[in-house]
């Protein structure tokens, strides 16, 4: 279906151009028809496309050409009987070249019909071709999804993302986004920026910073998250607020860790636990069951505290796709005389193992890979109790990764069904070896639960104070994280001081937020979903970069621009950060 618009143009004017459905040609407004958009309703038509050459093929004679523009592809055929000159110049085109062509909606000879295809049972009988761009020969194919190196698709990302999976990922993460929009606008929500030139916001990686010209020797810091902003505008009295917010944090990138990366953040006032995970919880159900109707997602996603999570599965975001879980045996191996258990069992240490139905018959060839699965992971070996006799050494496993090593070769993990859940009442405190001091697993301004607050004053008792913090997980990923939020100053200077933050830092800190509590901070929480993650997942893609339009790679580098980069002596000068050689 072509979509008609009104175009107002005077002759020295430039027209105003609703979308690109028109384009000039000597002084007259064509109007263009969407490749995607004909099918056989439209036979006899006469149209004019324009887009990208995505495949050229000669048959005798006969040259047929697959145009392709955003809305998807229609087959042209130019015949060398009906016009010559375009015949010879679509003889010339290749792939990738930009182009406009008139011709005719035909129906497509019997048999050579493409029911796959939106536009397959019609063609473009060819009248006019013009060359609006030639294009260098692409340093992969666009048309055939080829596996090609990550930093060939990163250099040449503009023609990366026209290939087909990479248009739809950013498609549907647009979907995903509006989505959320509309939902949480729908209830009420607020959507407010917040600054991006800020100072230090801790959510536990490095900061990027900024240098400030005009205050010489002075730093912004980037947020690594809207954190303090949001609970700011609780103060303020904006009760449901959101943002689409881009983060920026310095730390160790994996595959599902970008640098800068982007979270639904999300705070509310006068609120508890339920009605968060509650709100969450609906989100993701509609949103999955709108957009990836081919996903299954539970009608009710399950709880479990930290403490089952670690205990059942060995992961604070266990996949539950399958439910293998881990048994503590230490009792059935009191009387063993095998030196490796022995130790453990007389140091009053606890010996775990998972039941892997279906494994008993594993073929030594599939049990060395599991050895060696474990090893790689540095264990020094791995005992396959199969009920059998079979015993070879049990160290320090991480148990987590073996669930889902049984779970894959069971064929457990498959990635349309969506296991979430929710993992609640994490440890306020976790103490840090290296640094020798409590740190906090979520952020400093988780509050505690309110049954275990009064053990704040007692030193031996942190490690078991629990928070209201909780993240919702899925399929082995940490998809968000939120908690009830503290907002009374005292028990919020109460927790830096635990945290080893002396009077001076903290004021010079977050002595605004100190403040701010003065003057009649309601009591609030909020959680912010990873977007990159989300879409990650329901793309069913390896890792976040291929859901991000321009990410970095995995050492925070962009090969495309070549940043990071170095900046002249001038401006570092300017910037009053350069220092003399000499
Ligand atoms: P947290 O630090 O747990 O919480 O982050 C929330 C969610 O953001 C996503 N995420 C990332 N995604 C891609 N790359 C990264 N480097 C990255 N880091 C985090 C994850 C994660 O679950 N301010 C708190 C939230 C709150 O308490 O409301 C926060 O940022 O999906």
């Amino acid at each position: 279906m072509t979509t008609n618009f009104w175009l107002f143009a005077t002759r020295d004017t430039r027209p105003i151009i609703d979308s690109n459905y028109y384009f000039w040609e000597q002084g007259n407004v064509i109007e263009r028809t969407l490749c995607g958009e004909l099918n056989i309703n439209d036979l006899d038509k006469m149209v004019t496309l324009a887009g990208w050459v995505h495949r050229r093929r000669d048959h005798g004679g006969l040259v047929f050409i697959d145009l392709r523009d955003f809305s998807g592809i229609i087959q042209v055929i130019i015949d060398p009987e009906s016009n010559q000159m375009t015949h010879q110049r679509a003889g010339e085109l290749r792939s990738e070249w930009v182009v406009e062509i008139k011709g005719k909606v035909i129906r497509r000879p019997e048999g050579t019909e493409n029911l796959l295809m939106n536009t397959g049972q019609i063609e473009i009988s060819a009248s006019d071709i013009k060359v609006l761009n030639e294009a260098k020969t692409p340093p992969f194919y666009i048309n055939e999804e080829t596996e090609v190196e990550e930093s060939i698709r990163l250099s040449y990302r503009y023609l990366d993302l026209r290939r087909e999976k990479m248009k739809n990922n950013l498609i549907l993460r647009h979907k995903v986004i509006k989505f959320i929009r509309d939902f949480l606008d729908a209830r009420g929500f607020l959507e407010i920026e917040t600054p991006i030139l800020i100072k230090s916001t801790p959510e536990g990686a490095r900061d990027y910073v900024v240098p400030s010209r005009i205050h010489p020797g002075d730093f912004y810091a980037l947020p690594q998250s809207p954190q303090q902003l949001k609970q700011l505008l609780m103060v303020a009295g904006f009760e449901k607020y959101f943002q689409i917010a881009r983060c920026f944090r310095d730390e160790d990138l994996r595959s599902d860790r970008q640098p800068e990366f982007t979270q639904l953040d999300l705070e509310m006032s006068f609120v508890e636990e339920e009605e968060i995970l509650s709100l969450i919880q609906d989100m993701y159900k509609d949103m999955i069951r709108t957009l990836t109707p081919d996903k299954s997602v539970p009608e009710v996603f399950p709880r479990l505290t930290y403490k089952q999570a670690i205990s059942l599965y060995g992961s604070d975001k266990p996949d539950l796709r399958f439910d293998i879980q881990l048994k503590d045996i230490t009792n059935l191996l009191r009387d063993t005389n095998f030196g490796v258990f022995r130790s453990i069992v007389d140091s009053g240490g606890v010996v775990k193992g998972i039941v892997a139905e279906g494994c008993g018959n594993f073929s030594r060839k599939q049990i060395d890979e599991f050895i060696q699965f474990v090893r790689d992971r540095g264990a020094k070996g791995l005992v396959t109790i199969a009920i059998s006799d079979e015993s070879n050494t049990l160290q320090d496993i991480s148990f987590d990764n073996v669930r889902v090593f049984v779970g894959d070769m069971l064929g457990f993990t498959d990635p349309n069904k969506l296991a979430f859940a929710f993992v609640v009442d994490f440890p306020l405190f976790e103490w840090n070896e290296d640094e020798n001091r409590w740190k906090s697993p979520h952020h400093p301004f988780t509050a505690p639960k309110d049954e275990d607050a009064r053990m704040l004053d007692g030193e031996t008792t942190l490690a078991d104070i629990r928070s209201k913090a909780y993240d919702l997980v899925c399929n082995g990923n940490e998809l968000a994280s939120g908690s009830i939020r503290i907002h009374q100053r005292e028990l919020q200077a109460k927790i830096f001081k635990i945290l080893g933050h002396s009077h001076d830092h903290v004021i010079e800190r977050f002595g605004h937020l100190l403040n701010a509590f003065e003057y009649g901070a309601p009591p609030h929480g909020g959680i912010a979903p990873g977007i990159d993650r989300l879409v990650a997942m329901l793309t069913n893609s390896d890792s976040i970069r291929d859901v991000i339009a321009f990410p970095k790679t995995q050492s925070g580098t962009d090969l495309l621009f070549g940043a990071p980069a170095k900046i002249d002596e001038h401006h570092l000068k300017e910037l009053g950060i350069w220092k003399s050689k000499l």
